[in-house]
């Protein structure tokens, strides 16, 4: 049944219950449209109260119907009949009241709401606009300060700021309906719906600084800024247009490929934390965490673990080394504090929580420990050797290499079953993903421990076999490969940095590799030629030579003014890689884009044939959530699916 209808005396319950999250599916739509004429014609009935099963109101209307033309009876269809009742309407709202859900209760003649509930709108996050009043009807009842940022900018109220606003008429401590009936049977008259309410133009100076911080905010997204212009609409054409207006909007994003890709990438982040090979697996238990080296990847990960309330010890090599690691936290606490992200007396209570050690003793009493030592096969051998014998036996043992086989690592281990890759994302306390990486002796707990961990902390988890760079880095370095072809056959870096960035990356790749330096893979390729293997000079090898090593230097692909991260097009760059470059030609952007796109999506293919990872949203989980694919365009697998189809 997906909504019951029970009796409280004169008033009438319908409670929708479709789970998970009671998603608004034309099922549920057509049940509430014939209980709503019923109800209406049945002169028993004095009030109605509308209420969710399970832990929540309504999640929205259903995603996984975005895909089909809009069914009848559609949600205005049922939204318009609910409205134009003669008898309340109360919705009763707990958990979450979100998108369609929220605008199917403020349908309704009143809301009540359990403490603690969340009220939003978050459409945009799926790149469209409220499609069934959402931008008529809230404005009008909360005003337009406040509700710009629910409409357009993600923003979501809890119970006390809904009620606070006038979206929620009454706060309900006990039992949620009983409260709802009691509150229904009070109603003397019929409250004025939302939609006749009036709205008050703030004036031209407050759109002006809604457009700027929706431009600044919306990165190139196009929901953000089409809702703000769904609001004014209403504002200049009154309510009966601003709905016509709307409904068009959200009708014509819904078929945009830009939906189509967050839509995709919805299903995909949720589908990831719970891989089916770990269905009826229990994790094993993750309290006290330590990591080993402080350096870059080591406080990031430090921070990230903390930030999610596990204890944390640091284990560096001597006590400089350690004071710098834990210093590095410390400032990735404070900043987070300063940003407004945290309190002060969180930041020092959370720096309260990580504690330092020299060598790995200290270690002992974890119950997982993440190594982020030199990239280096011996030294890490030598670590797991340590902590194998110093660590508790059902402590996990973890490498956060980047390269390295780890198999190999674990070779000779005592019981492997207990080691796995987790490859974090650097800035680690920042980045959304976390590669997971078992290896053939892994235990099933230890590999739901790890998803587990992922969950907690944030993050996106992706399982990957093992090749060299497993996902990312192995996709990485074929996009840079591709780049590198282009500019030998003499396309400029500034074309190509240009079309990525057009197509949505933050920077390019030579501007990326400015900034993360080009001396380390010039030394990976210099060691790959002292053993004797056949690595072509390549032109970032002459840059790197000629002591262009990227922004810290001054200049790498591009020069850089002094404290300056602009990249400037750079002669002498392009005099030192003249050698290894073809005559100066030009690549229009969209065959760019392709082309380097197209070259992810072959990589991402392959690794797909070797079993590397499990799907092709997988793979792009990777690519959005560590290497700033865009969002918008769902990943380079979503990409040529799409290019594929007909
Ligand atoms: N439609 C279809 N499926 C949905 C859904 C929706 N609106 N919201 C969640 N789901 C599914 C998820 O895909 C997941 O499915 P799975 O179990 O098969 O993987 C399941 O419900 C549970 O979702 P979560 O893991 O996210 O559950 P949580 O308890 O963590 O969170 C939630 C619940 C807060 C409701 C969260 O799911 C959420 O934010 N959902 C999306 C809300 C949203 O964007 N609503 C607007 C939809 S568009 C709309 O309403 C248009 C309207 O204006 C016309
Ligand atoms: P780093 O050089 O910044 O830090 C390494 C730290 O380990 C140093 O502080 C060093 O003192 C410490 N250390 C070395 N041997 C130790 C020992 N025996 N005991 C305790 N501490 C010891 O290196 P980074 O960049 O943090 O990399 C660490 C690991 O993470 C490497 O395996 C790397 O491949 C991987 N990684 C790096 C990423 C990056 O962007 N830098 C991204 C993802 C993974």
């Amino acid at each position: 049944m997906t909504v019951t209808l029970d009796r409280h005396g004169s008033v009438a319950v319908l409670t929708i219950d479709n789970p998970p999250v009671n998603a608004l599916k034309t099922a549920v739509r057509a049940r509430l449209f014939d209980l709503a004429a019923q109800i209406e014609a049945d002169a028993s009935v004095s009030a109605i109260v509308l209420c969710g099963a399970g832990k929540l109101f309504v999640g929205g209307a259903d995603i996984a119907e975005f895909d089909r033309p809009p069914e009848d009876p559609t949600l205005p269809d049922l939204i318009a009949r609910i409205e134009a009742a003669t008898k309340p309407w109360v919705a009763a709202i707990h958990g979450s009241a979100l998108g369609g859900g929220l605008e199917l209760a403020l349908a309704c003649h009143a809301r009540v709401a359990s403490p603690g509930a969340t009220l939003g709108l978050p459409e945009v996050n799926l790149g469209i606009i409220p499609g069934a009043g959402g931008t008529q009807r809230l404005p009008r009842l909360i005003g337009l300060a406040a509700a710009i940022p629910v409409v357009a900018e993600r923003d979501m109220l809890d119970t006390t700021r809904a009620a606070a606003l006038g979206l929620v008429d009454r706060i309900i401590d006990g039992p949620l309906v009983d409260g709802a009936v009691a509150f229904a049977s009070g109603l003397s008259t019929l409250p004025t719906p939302a939609r006749s309410r009036p709205l008050q133009d703030p004036g031209p100076a407050f759109w002006e600084a809604a457009a700027a911080r929706m431009s600044k905010a919306a990165k190139g997204q196009t929901a953000p800024p089409a809702a703000l212009a769904a609001l004014r609409y209403g504002l200049d054409h009154a309510v009966e247009a601003g709905l016509r207006h709307e409904r068009e909007t959200f009708l014509s994003l819904r078929s945009s490929a830009e939906s189509a890709a967050l839509r995709y990438l919805f299903f995909a982040e949720r589908a990831a934390p719970r891989p089916a090979a770990l269905r009826g697996v229990a994790p094993r238990d993750i309290a006290s965490v330590g990591i080993l080296g402080g350096g870059t990847m080591g406080s990031g990960i430090a921070a990230a673990v903390r930030n999610a309330g596990l204890s944390v010890v640091l284990s560096e090599r001597d006590p400089a080394a350690l004071e710098k690691g834990l210093g590095t936290v410390k400032c990735i606490f404070d900043a987070a504090a300063r940003r407004g992200l945290s309190t002060e007396a969180e930041a020092t209570a959370r720096m309260a929580g990580v504690t330092g050690c020299i060598g790995l003793e200290g270690l002992s009493g974890c119950d997982l420990v993440i190594e982020a030592v030199f990239e280096d096969l011996a030294v890490k051998r030598a670590v797991f050797a340590d902590l194998a014998r110093l660590c508790r036996p059902e402590a996990i043992l973890a490498t956060n290499t980047s390269y390295i086989d780890p198999r190999a690592i674990a070779e000779g281990l005592p019981s492997p079953d207990r080691f796995i890759g987790l490859h974090f994302f650097s800035p680690a306390q920042v980045m959304k993903l976390l590669e997971i990486i078992p290896i053939p002796d892994t235990a099933p707990d230890v590999l739901a421990a790890a998803f587990d961990l992922a969950r907690r902390l944030g993050k996106v988890p992706v399982q990957s076999g093992i090749c060299e760079g497993f996902i990312g880095n192995r996709i990485l370095k074929r996009y840079r490969a591709e780049a590198e072809v282009m500019l030998r056959t003499g396309v400029s870096p500034a074309d190509i940095d240009a079309a990525m960035r057009g197509f949505g990356y933050a920077m390019g790749p030579f501007e990326m590799q400015d900034m993360a330096g080009l001396d380390i893979s010039f030394m990976n390729r210099e060691a790959a030629r002292a053993r004797g293997e056949n690595v072509p000079e390549t032109p970032g090898d002459l840059l790197v030579r000629a002591g262009r090593k990227g922004m810290k230097t001054g200049g790498g692909w591009y020069d850089y003014a002094a404290g300056d991260r602009t990249p400037r097009p750079s002669d002498e760059a392009q005099q030192i890689i003249a050698p290894l470059i073809g005559p100066r030609t030009s690549l229009p952007a969209d065959q760019i884009v392709e082309r380097l796109v197209g070259a992810m999506a072959t990589e991402g293919q392959a690794i797909l044939d070797e079993g590397i990872a499990a799907s092709p949203a997988e793979i792009d989980l990777v690519q959005v959530h560590g290497y700033g694919f865009p969002r918008t365009k769902g990943g380079p697998m979503f990409q040529i699916t799409r290019k594929a189809k007909p």
